[in-house]
């Protein structure tokens, strides 16, 4: 049986992603993000994210189609993200694909935007298949999620998510707080280069001995955002000049040490010796070193595919669906519609 040919559609947060694969290869990866309109407002905004993906969508389909030299004709089914993310967002992109799937009457898929993040890794020409069962860590603006992949068309856990801030969030925020613009997680990365990640000991959230216990896979960043801004409000009151890049370093080293023990505690305890990582944070150097060196230590391997498929992107959607539609899933009715919480 020939390998299908799908074109995926993600619109859940402020990337327009078309994406096209043929079963397990990447033909297209086509993105048009509105991150530069959601700059000034120091997040993304819904409402300007959805008026962006409707006036982006149509030209970045072509814009894919153009460069896989694929014809629209030929594509054998349509996939989208139908959540979670930002209700209006995602409501943009369902519309198109139905719209699409019904006019070349072809099966259209609606997929999981947290799977997706997990399929991406499939298209990674330059690793070898997933192996399963596999620990997922997905850190982006948008979620902090630890998940238990058994079969990633079938049987994927949700093992815990953030309480309050998604990880990316609390890099945006932080870098507010010291003055560096959005999107933060670079702007911080670069300061905390000079910086000392043991100058300032910040809170590792829902990490003592009762939350663990409580909530042993889930996250928190807002406790540690608080505690950077008193941090900084003290010595302004004290009228001390910030040392920008301690507080960047010692952040960052807060963040990614709570992430990955976190992800290696789930590891340990489902004897799964694999970890798979996602989302934009993952452009985090710090995050990446202290990840492989650490599961080295665990004898647990840590699988990152290229940034261009870890950010939001439909390239992930479509690889998805061509998972679905090759273990022989039957396609999405036409009944369902943007789901901002959708569970995995
Ligand atoms: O996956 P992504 O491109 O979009 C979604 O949020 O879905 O992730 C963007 C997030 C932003 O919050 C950005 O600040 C963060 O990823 N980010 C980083 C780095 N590069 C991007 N966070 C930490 N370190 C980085 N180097
Ligand atoms: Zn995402």
């Amino acid at each position: 049986r020939s390998e299908p040919l799908i074109l995926g559609i993600e619109t859940s947060c402020d990337e327009t992603g078309i994406g096209i694969v043929r079963g397990r290869t990447l033909l297209s990866n086509t993105i048009a993000s509105s991150m530069d309109e959601h700059a000034r407002y120091g997040g993304v905004v819904p409402e300007v994210a959805a008026r962006a993906h409707l006036e982006a969508l149509e030209p970045t389909i072509h814009a894919a189609l153009a460069e896989s030299g694929v014809a629209l004709a030929d594509i054998d089914a349509v996939a989208v993200t139908s959540g979670p993310g930002l209700a209006g967002a995602l409501m943009v992109g369902v519309g198109a694909a139905k719209a699409l799937a019904v006019s070349l009457d072809r099966p259209l898929y609606a997929v999981n935007h947290l799977v997706g993040h997990i399929a991406a890794d499939i298209l990674d020409a330059d690793s070898p298949p997933i192996e399963y069962p596999t620990v997922a860590l997905l850190v982006s603006g948008g979620h902090t999620s630890l998940l238990l992949v058994r079969d990633l068309t079938s049987d994927v856990v949700l093992l815990g998510e953030t309480v309050d801030d998604a990880a990316g969030e609390a890099f945006d925020k932080v870098a507010r707080l010291l003055g560096l613009p959005y999107p933060g997680g670079p702007e911080i990365d670069r300061a905390a280069v000079t910086g000392d990640p043991e100058a300032i000991r910040f809170p590792r959230g829902l990490s003592r001995p009762g939350d663990m216990a409580a909530h042993r896979y889930d996250f928190s960043f807002s406790g540690l955002k608080t505690a950077v801004a008193r941090w900084i409000e003290q010595r302004e009151a004290a009228g001390e000049p910030i040392p920008v890049a301690d507080v960047a370093a010692s952040f960052r080293e807060a963040v990614v040490d709570v992430l990955v023990t976190k992800a290696l505690a789930a590891c340990r305890d489902h004897g799964v010796p694999r970890l798979l990582l996602g989302g934009g944070v993952i452009a985090n150097r710090r995050l990446r070193d202290v990840a492989l060196e650490r599961a080295a230590a665990e004898g647990v391997t840590v699988r990152i595919p290229p940034l261009s498929l870890c950010t939001d992107n439909g390239a992930m959607i479509a690889a998805l669906a061509a998972e679905l539609v090759m273990s022989g899933r039957p396609p999405s009715t036409l009944e369902f519609g943007a789901d901002s919480t959708l569970p995995v």
